[in-house]
């Protein structure tokens, strides 16, 4: 599908469900061309958060072991495709699409079995939902706002027998809040292999950081301000393309030893920096919990300068002087400063 095939109105249809709350009142896809729209805007800029993810994973030298993907509220499927060619479709045994629309759950498997033509594609069965059957990786993408808490225990059901999990969610205070819970849930079966840096309880948890959340910025493709089908969407559909705010968990099953990707030692920057004149003031989360440090500008010159325009996921070992950040190691995967 391109711009010019674009039928504004369907995308209209969407915005209102989307914005309203009424996503949340039971399958709203009404056909085909729903999904196709879909898929090609909003879906797509849910595709460039995942993108955004899967490098940080990369970053972190951690990929999940071959197996069974599990796409779970898959729409049109755009995240488990990410992953699976993230994974490699060679190294895929099944990717199984669920969504409790068929429409949806179809247009997703008709998707994925064109880009990979040899990966087994199936509809998932309520019987494998109701199954004992392991789950290599689950996936799943912004769908916590759209789920009842019945439908919430079922979900943590299926995590209970995935061997890594992957969700990413908008970067909202509401919906981060919501992962964080989910995040306290798994952690005594699961290693947090990101965002999080640590093992411990979320130090987002403590009372005095009530007002902020655990949200990450995604860089926009290149090429898309100069892209007039990405404006014209941008502007009818009221979003800021320049910002894709994400919230998201990835985790595997516990295992003896500190497992691959092991950031332990390290602290996560959360959000972006702010930068201001001469120093720049970051939230910083490690084992420690979440504070605000300081950097100036005469003390770590180069990072200073790297935080006007960060990219990738800020992970680094702080050489601080309380809460005064004077020098920086950026965790090896990280962008250096
Ligand atoms: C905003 S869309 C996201 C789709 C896709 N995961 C993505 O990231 O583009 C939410 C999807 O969750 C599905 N969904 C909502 N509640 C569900 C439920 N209780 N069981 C299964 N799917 C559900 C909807 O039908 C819809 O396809």
């Amino acid at each position: 599908m391109t711009w010019a095939d674009i039928d504004w109105a369907v995308l209209e249809r969407l915005r209102g469900l989307f914005l309203s709350g009424g996503a949340a009142k039971g399958p709203y896809w009404t056909s085909p061309e729903d999904l196709a729209h879909y898929d090609c805007t909003y879906g797509e800029r849910i595709g460039w958060k995942w993108d955004a993810v899967l490098q940080e994973l990369d970053q972190r030298g951690w990929k999940p072991s071959p197996s069974l993907v599990l796409d779970w509220g898959c729409g049109s499927g755009v995240a488990g495709r990410r992953v699976v060619r993230w994974l490699g479709p060679e190294r895929v045994s099944a990717l199984r699409l669920w969504d409790y629309s068929a429409l949806a759950a179809d247009y997703a498997c008709g998707a994925a079995r064109a880009d990979f033509p040899h990966v087994a594609v199936e509809h998932v069965t309520s019987g494998f939902l109701a199954s004992d059957e392991p789950i290599g990786v689950l996936v799943i993408s912004h769908v916590l706002n759209e789920l009842p808490a019945t439908e919430l225990l079922a979900l943590r059901g299926l995590a209970a027998r995935a061997n890594a999990i992957l969700w990413v969610e908008p970067g909202t205070h509401e919906v981060s809040r919501a992962l964080i819970a989910i995040r306290e849930q798994l952690r005594d079966w699961f290693r947090l292999v990101a965002p999080c840096t640590h093992q411990a309880a979320c130090g987002l948890l403590a009372p005095n950081n009530a007002r902020h959340w655990c949200h990450h910025f995604a860089p926009p493709p290149v090429g898309i301000f100069a892209d007039s089908g990405w404006v014209k969407f941008g502007q009818r559909a009221g979003i800021d393309l320049r910002s894709l705010p994400y919230s998201f968990l990835a985790l595997e099953r516990k295992a003896e030893g500190p497992g691959a990707g092991s950031a332990a030692g390290y602290s996560r920057v959360i959000g972006e920096p702010r930068v201001y004149k001469g120093f720049a003031k970051v939230l910083n989360c490690d084992a420690a919990g979440v504070k605000e440090l300081m950097l100036q500008k005469r003390d770590v010159p180069e990072l200073f300068k790297f935080f006007k325009r960060p990219a990738g996921a800020l992970v680094y070992r702080w050489n601080r002087d309380g809460e005064k950040i004077i020098g920086a190691e950026a965790w090896h995967g990280s962008p250096d400063p």
